[in-house]
């Protein structure tokens, strides 16, 4: 076991816990912020995606040695009484279905809009690249994306700023899905039943994704 003081959500805390451990078993059985999910535990849902110093990365294989003293943003950190644009419009659009996956695609929109204040859908498909809803909730996203734009845009708030977070990218930080990540969504597009070692780096469209669900929407 190694003591670690972590940054998470504008608190600094102390865990104990071995080097290889990744962060989302932190965040989730030490520090009990359930609100970050597991998925897949191999980067490839998106489920576990939280921020560290502002970039968008899967907690699920994030090992907490590497953490350092980055910030660490979860969805309990984005905004304290559910006031952030995203949060709201995410309830008035009714995105969630079972929710399972929400969490994460929340908070790689917060980093999408701390960067790009009017994203295109293209915009957004490729931000939600790596992120799998079985419930098929890709048409609502999109719509509470563009709504928490607007909103965002009215108040004249950072969108993707939550109580800690810093929106400038760390040096040398992945800004993208993983390669693995990419691979797999691109698999789900085709039909492939599992990621293939070399496969072309091809994000569906959420459009390709809701007809795979069967139009659930
Ligand atoms: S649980 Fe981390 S990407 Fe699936
Ligand atoms: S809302 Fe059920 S998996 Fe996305």
């Amino acid at each position: 076991m190694t003591a670690y003081k972590l940054n998470v959500n504008g608190t600094i805390l102390s865990v104990d816990v071995a080097p290889e451990t990744p962060l989302l078993w932190v965040l989730r059985d030490t520090l009990e912020l359930t609100g970050t999910k597991f998925g897949c535990g191999q980067a490839f849902c998106g489920a576990c995606t939280v921020h560290i110093d502002g970039v968008a990365e899967r907690s699920c294989s994030t090992r907490v040695s590497t953490v350092g003293e980055s910030k660490i943003l979860t969805i309990e950190g984005l905004s304290g009484d559910g006031s952030h644009p995203l949060q709201r419009a995410w309830l008035e659009a009714q995105v969630s279905q079972c929710g399972y996956c929400q969490a994460g695609m929340i908070m790689s929109c917060a980093a999408l809009l701390a960067t790009n204040r009017a994203p295109s859908d293209d915009d957004i498909d490729e931000a939600l690249a790596g992120h799998i809803c079985r419930c098929g909730t890709y048409p609502r996203i999109r719509k509470a994306i563009h709504a928490a734009a607007k909103m965002t845009a009215e108040m004249g708030r950072d969108a993707g700023a939550g109580t800690s977070a810093a929106i400038t990218p760390r040096a040398g930080a992945a800004s993208g899905a993983p390669t693995d990540d990419a691979r797999f969504t691109a698999n789900v597009a085709t039909g492939t039943a599992s990621p293939t070692a070399g496969a072309p780096r091809r994000a569906p469209t959420i459009d390709t994704l809701v007809q795979l669900d069967g139009g659930a929407l």
